[in-house]
């Protein structure tokens, strides 16, 4: 293994300890981010988490919503692909709206994941979803590992996207709730099977999705292996943070830290070069609106048909920092993104084609949202130069991500 991987393994193992710190860190700090924005102070209205009925899988699977709620921020997370459906949080004026892309209904997530796809759709958005065991591309759907080539469906043209067809995201999570004083907790764990889409070892996936009493949300993600493998878990949710439905992100300004990215062949697979964003349309280095230069006919953009790319983050290693910020002019609502993650994906729903009908009864058109999908970089089992994507036995992966909500004036 490259001396590079080795050192990012060695420091994975020191993760859980350090992991707990930095959330309990972050929290403060969230809190005062939130107040010095403008928000409302943390509260004491009670936390809340409760469940119901959310359908009944073409399997046969019976599935429940789970609604956590602070009294100023309500998240809606199914065991249906882990997937976040709603995420409702206050613009300036205390006016609520739901800020994430998503289905109505159990049949829209299930119906948004068939495979083969048909052809000339939007095709699996992956709305909300936890997503592994390998988010994100691995090239022409293979990998080798100690001495091993593994081969994977391909759904994505010539390469397997998001740990191919029918992965976690359309799997029935097992929900465990828990309560604590500071807040709630829906735990969702998953065995996917030795092979599951070719896929070497047994994996024991969990999520763990926690509201307390400021606006904002932790997503950590766990897993082990019996066998080596390769794992890459990341949430998808698609923000909108004038509301889901009301139209285009191009005016919502977005600040990445990232003074490097991964640019991509033609399939969107990474050249395996890390280069400069400085002088590019890549550049969201400051503040700037998220369309000013996505029409730019500079070739990285114009082979995704818009921002499609992963960030390299400054400071990357496996310590918790800010991956994403982004402000919405209008409502005053913003969002920050924090992760141990050494990548994040920016999406702007460039292949939403207007024929899926969301949450509120609306369709989503090409920039109804953006990604930030904090993850490792794609095709890293490929790629000897990347941080290392190998999870092996007696070694957990574990991956903290907090999406934290509040206003601007
Ligand atoms: C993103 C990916 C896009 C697209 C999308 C799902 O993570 O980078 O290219 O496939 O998922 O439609």
């Amino acid at each position: 293994m490259h001396t590079a991987s080795r050192g990012h393994r060695t420091r994975r193992r020191v993760l859980p300890v350090a992991v707990l710190a930095l959330v309990a860190a972050l929290a403060v700090s969230a809190g005062a981010t939130a107040r010095r924005s403008g928000a409302p102070r943390a509260h004491t209205a009670a936390v809340t988490i409760s469940s119901r009925p959310f359908g009944t899988t073409t399997g046969g699977k019976p599935v429940r919503v789970y609604t956590l709620s602070n009294g100023h921020m309500r998240v809606r997370i199914t065991n249906f692909g882990g997937v976040i459906q709603s995420i409702d949080v206050p613009d300036r004026r205390g006016r609520m709206a739901d800020v994430t892309l998503g289905f109505p209904k159990l049949g829209g997530y299930e119906a948004n994941d068939v495979y083969p796809q048909p052809s000339g759709g939007s095709g699996s958005t992956y709305f909300g979803a936890t997503v592994g065991r390998y988010a994100n591309r691995i090239a022409n759907g293979a990998f080798t590992l100690n001495g091993t080539t593994y081969h994977l469906p391909k759904n994505n043209g010539p390469n397997t996207l998001h740990g191919g067809p029918n992965s976690w995201n359309s799997e029935v999570w097992a929900p465990t709730v828990s309560r604590t004083a500071s807040g709630v907790s829906l735990a969702l764990t998953l065995t996917s099977p030795d092979g599951q889409n070719g896929f070497p070892g047994t994996v024991v996936a969990a999520v763990t999705f926690t509201l307390g009493r400021a606006n904002a949300l932790t997503i950590h993600y766990h897993a082990t292996t019996d066998k080596p493998t390769v794992i890459n878990m990341t949430n998808h949710s698609y923000f909108n943070l004038a509301g889901e439905a009301s139209g285009s992100i191009l005016n919502q300004r977005l600040m990445i830290p990232a003074n490097r990215y991964t640019p991509t062949d033609n399939t969107q697979i990474p050249t395996g070069k890390i280069v400069p964003v400085a002088g590019t349309p890549l550049d969201f280095r400051h503040f700037k609106a998220i369309g000013r230069d996505i029409t730019s006919p500079f070739p990285q953009l114009v082979l995704a048909h818009g921002y499609d790319h992963n960030f390299v983050l400054n400071g990357s290693g496996t310590g918790m920092k800010l991956a994403a910020r982004a402000i919405d002019p209008v409502s005053g609502r913003t969002l920050a993104a924090f992760t141990t993650e050494p990548g994040v994906q920016l999406y702007t729903s460039n292949f939403l084609q207007g024929e899926l009908v969301g949450t509120s009864g609306k369709t989503y058109r090409q920039s109804a949202g953006f990604t930030l999908e904090t993850q490792h970089y794609p095709d890293s089992p490929n790629e000897p130069s990347f941080p290392s994507t190998t999870l092996n036995p007696g070694t957990p992966f574990n991956s903290t991500t907090v999406f934290e909500f509040g206003v601007t004036r």
